[in-house]
């Protein structure tokens, strides 16, 4: 296959680092069984991570990042999938050691691929993403491991990010009352249309516990967040409450106790939407297009860049400044 195509790459090498959009042949891409038509990709904190050089994310220059595509099969070598075939693809290798989303043009092995499920369109796959994806199984873990509607608040941090906005619309959808913790108090407006009950600045969430437990207060916590905020809130989980523990825009590291373990019998469960396996990532997928569709940030909280934006997006992540889902769109 001739044919050239528009892709968001990054170098590294003697003349330093630079990214940008080229045009690039369809040769260029890496071998993999299904060629894929990109009308939609989206941005993620990943992302912005794969487009800095000290993010520690992309290990071989060249390379086009984008951890998220969804679109449509033009040619396939797996018999699973046909030309026209409307498919979604996030995690795996994706936009991380496989080129990725960022890109007209995607090749990508076939286990990869979802069936775009009946009910979403490829906008909004990508305005959910990898990290309405990551919310959902946040919700799913929480569900698992005993949360029901009526035994308190359930408590989202960085709730106006990617997974954070996205686990606020899927929570109120199932009727849980969802508090919001934020850092961006002019974002209040849109939380509340995220589905929010209540909000607090990330100052007003901490547990005020002196010793090692504090006040039981949420009945769960969905937290994309991580670092010290993690270890003080799980000293104010309800008894046998859990956090749903999946990022680290807030840090890497967590000093606890095992009081709130050993005393209150809190769980902490570990999310990665990265390699979640087949089946339960076709059902929350089903999920995500039906009975908790997010239709609260889909309708309020979606931006739109063509590739030639992505540049502003990336930083906006990357300063921790997006306000719900960002999507790039390759439909002219
Ligand atoms: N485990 C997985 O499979 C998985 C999947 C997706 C994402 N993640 C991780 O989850 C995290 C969030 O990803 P995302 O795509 O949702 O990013 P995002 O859109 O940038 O959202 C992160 C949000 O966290 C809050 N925040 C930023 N810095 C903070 C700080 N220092 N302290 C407390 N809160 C802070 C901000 O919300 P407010 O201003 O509203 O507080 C920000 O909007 C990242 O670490 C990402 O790598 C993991």
């Amino acid at each position: 296959m001739d044919q050239l195509f528009r892709a968001f790459r990054v170098h590294q090498d003697e003349s330093g680092f630079r990214s940008g959009v080229e045009h690039l042949n369809v040769s260029t891409l890496p071998d993999a069984d299904v060629t894929v038509k990109v009308h939609y990709s989206s941005v993620n904190y990943k992302d912005g991570l794969a487009s800095i050089p000290e993010g520690k994310i992309v290990k071989t220059y060249p390379f086009i990042p984008g951890i998220d595509l969804a679109g449509e099969v033009m040619a396939s070598r797996d018999t699973r999938f046909q030309p026209g075939d409307r498919v979604l693809c996030t995690g795996y290798g994706l936009g991380v050691s496989h080129e990725g989303g960022f890109a007209e043009v995607a090749r990508v092995p076939g286990d990869w691929l979802v069936a775009l499920p009946e009910g979403l369109t490829a906008r909004e796959a990508m305005a959910i993403g990898t990290a309405g994806f990551t919310a959902a199984l946040s919700v799913r873990r929480l569900l698992d491991n005993g949360l029901a509607p009526g035994q308190g608040p359930v408590l989202v941090l960085g709730a106006t990010g990617g997974v954070g906005s996205m686990a606020v619309a899927i929570l109120s959808r199932l009727g849980f009352a969802v508090t919001a913790v934020t850092g961006k108090p002019e974002a209040r407006e849109k939380l509340t249309a995220f589905g929010a009950a209540e909000f607090l600045s990330r100052e007003e969430a901490a547990s005020g516990a002196k010793g090692v437990l504090g006040k039981e207060r949420w009945a769960a916590i969905v937290d994309p967040v991580g670092g010290a905020m993690t270890a003080d809130l799980l000293k104010s989980v309800q008894y046998g409450g859990s956090v749903a523990l999946s990022g680290l825009t807030g840090g890497g590291a967590i000093e606890t106790s095992v009081y709130p373990f050993i005393l209150r019998g809190v769980n902490l469960l570990g999310i990665d939407s990265v390699f979640c396996p087949e089946p339960l990532r076709h059902q929350l997928w089903k999920l995500l297009a039906g009975d908790w569709k997010p239709e609260r940030v889909l309708t309020a909280g979606v931006t739109e860049y063509p590739l030639e934006q992505l540049p502003e997006a990336l930083n906006t992540v990357l300063a921790g400044k997006a306000v719900g889902r960002q999507v790039i769109s390759f439909i002219n």
